[in-house]
Formats: C-alpha cells, sequence, structure tokens
C-alpha cells in the first residue's frame, strides 16, 4: 500500500505554512505612482480606483503611505500638461518626473526610484516612438530614450526601466548611462512587453492611446513565446541587469520560459486591466477581493517571477505582514 497521504502536510496552518513552497515577501514589490504636472494636486484616478495623481510637490505624501505599508519601490510615470512630437517632456531638466523624483529623493531618499521609461506619455500621437507618415520608427527613436533615462538618473533615479519595445534600445541607454558617469545604475528591461489590451485602464490615466493605428509593430504578438526568448537574450546581451515580462496573469508560462533560460531577476507587471478585473468581480460580488489578490499575486510567484509590480503593492505588502501569504 501506498503509504504518502499529502493531506499530512494539509492537517493544520502551522503545517501549511512550514511546508509552503513559494515564500513572497515585501521587499520584492513595487508600487506604480503617478505624477502629474502642477501643484497642489492630488486627485483620484477614476480608472484606477484607490489611485492617485499627484503634483511633484505632494508626490512625497504617495510616498510616505507607501513607506507606511512597507512598500520599498515605486514604478514612477508621469504625465505632462503639454505633449508633442519629439516628447520633449520626456527628457526636459525641470519635466514632471525630474522634479517628482527629485521632491521624493529630498524628503524619502530611502525610497527606491525606479522610473518608466518611455515616450507614449509625451508625444502628441501618443506613440512610444518618432513618427513618420504611419511608421515608428526605431532608431531615430533611440537618442530621445536615452537621454530621458540620462535626464531620470541625474534626477536622482535608482534604476531605469524601458518600456517602448524598441529594439537596441536597453543598449543605447546603457552606452549614454555609461559616457556619463552612471555606470552603476540598473536597468531594469520591459524585455517581453506584449500588445495587450490588458492595459486599457492605463492608457486612460496617461491619456496614451495611440491617435492612429496600434502597438502591433512594436509590442509583442501573445501568440509567441519563443520570441520572448529571443527578446530576452538579446536584452541581456545589450546589458540589462533585470527582465520584465508584461502583463502577467495571462503570461505565466511565460515568466515562467524565461526564468528557465536567462540568470537575471525576473520581474512581472500585473497590469491596470489586470487590477480592474479583480476590482469589477468584487464589486459585483462576485468574488473576494482580498482572496484574489493574494492568490493571483502568489501565482505570479509561483511562475518564478523574484520582483512583482502591482497596483495591489501596498495591500499585498499587509496581507505578507499578517501571515496570509508569503
Ligand atoms: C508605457 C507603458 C504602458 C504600461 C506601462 N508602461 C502602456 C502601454 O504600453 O500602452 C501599461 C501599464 C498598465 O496597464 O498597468 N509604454
Amino acid at each position: 500500500m501506498n503509504s504518502i497521504r499529502p493531506r499530512r502536510l494539509r492537517e493544520n496552518e502551522n503545517i501549511r505554512k512550514l511546508t509552503r513552497e513559494t515564500r513572497v515577501s515585501a521587499s520584492s514589490l513595487v508600487l506604480p505612482v503617478f505624477i502629474k504636472e502642477g501643484s497642489g494636486i492630488k486627485e483620484e484616478i477614476k480608472s484606477l480606483e484607490g489611485h492617485y495623481y499627484y503634483s511633484p510637490d505632494n508626490v512625497p505624501y504617495a510616498i510616505e503611505d507607501a513607506l507606511n505599508y512597507g512598500v520599498r519601490s515605486v514604478l514612477i510615470f508621469g504625465i505632462p500638461k503639454e505633449k508633442d512630437v519629439l516628447a520633449s517632456g520626456a527628457y526636459a531638466e525641470n519635466g514632471v518626473v525630474q522634479q517628482g523624483i527629485k521632491a521624493i529623493k529630498t524628503r524619502f531618499p530611502e525610497m527606491m526610484i525606479i522610473t518608466d521609461v518611455c515616450l507614449c506619455e509625451y508625444t502628441s500621437n501618443g506613440h512610444c516612438g518618432m513618427v513618420s507618415g504611419n511608421k515608428i520608427l526605431n532608431d531615430e527613436t533611440l537618442p530621445y530614450l536615452a537621454k530621458t533615462a540620462l535626464s531620470h538618473v541625474i534626477a536622482g533615479a535608482d534604476v531605469v526601466a524601458p518600456s517602448d519595445m524598441m529594439d537596441f534600445r536597453v543598449k543605447a541607454i546603457r552606452e549614454c548611462l555609461d559616457q556619463n558617469g552612471f555606470s552603476d545604475k540598473p536597468i531594469m528591461s520591459y524585455a517581453v512587453k506584449y500588445a495587450s489590451s490588458f492595459y486599457g485602464p492605463f492608457r486612460d490615466v496617461v491619456g496614451s492611446t495611440p491617435a492612429f493605428g496600434d502597438r502591433k509593430s512594436y509590442q509583442m504578438d501573445y501568440h509567441n513565446i519563443r520570441e520572448a526568448i529571443k527578446e530576452a537574450l538579446l536584452d541581456v546581451d545589450e546589458g540589462a541587469d533585470i527582465l520584465m515580462v508584461k502583463p502577467a496573469l495571462s503570461y505565466l508560462d511565460v515568466i515562467k520560459e524565461v526564468k528557465a533560460n536567462t540568470n537575471l531577476p525576473i520581474a512581472a507587471y500585473s497590469v491596470s486591466g489586470e487590477y480592474g478585473m479583480i476590482k469589477a468581480a468584487a464589486k459585483a460580488g462576485l468574488i473576494n477581493e482580498y482572496a484574489v489578490m493574494c492568490e493571483s499575486a502568489v501565482g505570479i510567484y509561483r511562475a518564478g517571477a523574484d520582483i512583482l509590480i502591482t497596483y495591489y503593492a501596498r495591500e499585498l505588502s499587509d496581507a505578507i505582514k499578517k501571515g496570509d501569504i508569503g
């Protein structure tokens, strides 16, 4: 008779916790934060319940709140007043993100600042690069991305995270940072970013819905996984320090595969649409928000994520503290 009884290890909470296979720590959570140009702003974001736009002078309040929850890393996005074809707001010395970083670092130098490096919030057409006719130009976009990353680091960012999906952008950013004395600043590359409808709420938040066409000529086709490895290995080669897979919940196989085929830390971005689905289903009385938040976050870690970027970072940090997960 087979004497293996799996239920022995499920008998009580102590034994279940002792034998857990996936350990989760709050130090791996990253909270997205949106900074809006202007002053005195704290405005609820309609499409991202529980999140606010803060102006640079007010953003330290968001940081204080995150730190109180035990969240020690943020991913910063900017919403500029003016947009133009050259995305000048993205790399302006006194741009909205640059101002925000300085304000945060003055009050809370211990908060780790990761910045999203992209042009789509700053271009009048909402695309992530320079445009000619209907084409999104690759090589012409690279210097603008490099300039943007450099301006963030000069302002005090700890890590830059390019999310544009242009070819060779990691190399361009690495070279630019190195030439300017920032060879110590890591790049978290959105290496595997799919053209996804789960970004819907986010595009409302930052007003970056493309004015024409879509992002399919630069973001990945969701039918593909071998291409994910190709993208990841290219970014490793170009000098990335951390690789990101995005979105997360419909791409757990991709997280697992990228982890198996590289030796860098893997970040997973559970995006705005994933957050919105849990919120909406909970509101409709269909699921328990807290329980589903915990279960889906652990699923992402179980797939192999080392870092989780999520709009639930604060609540998850609490859940870890309470011992409900981790
Ligand atoms: C910028 C960017 C996007 C997201 C993160 N960085 C939007 C996009 O590519 O359209 C999406 C984040 C989310 O949905 O939570 N390129």
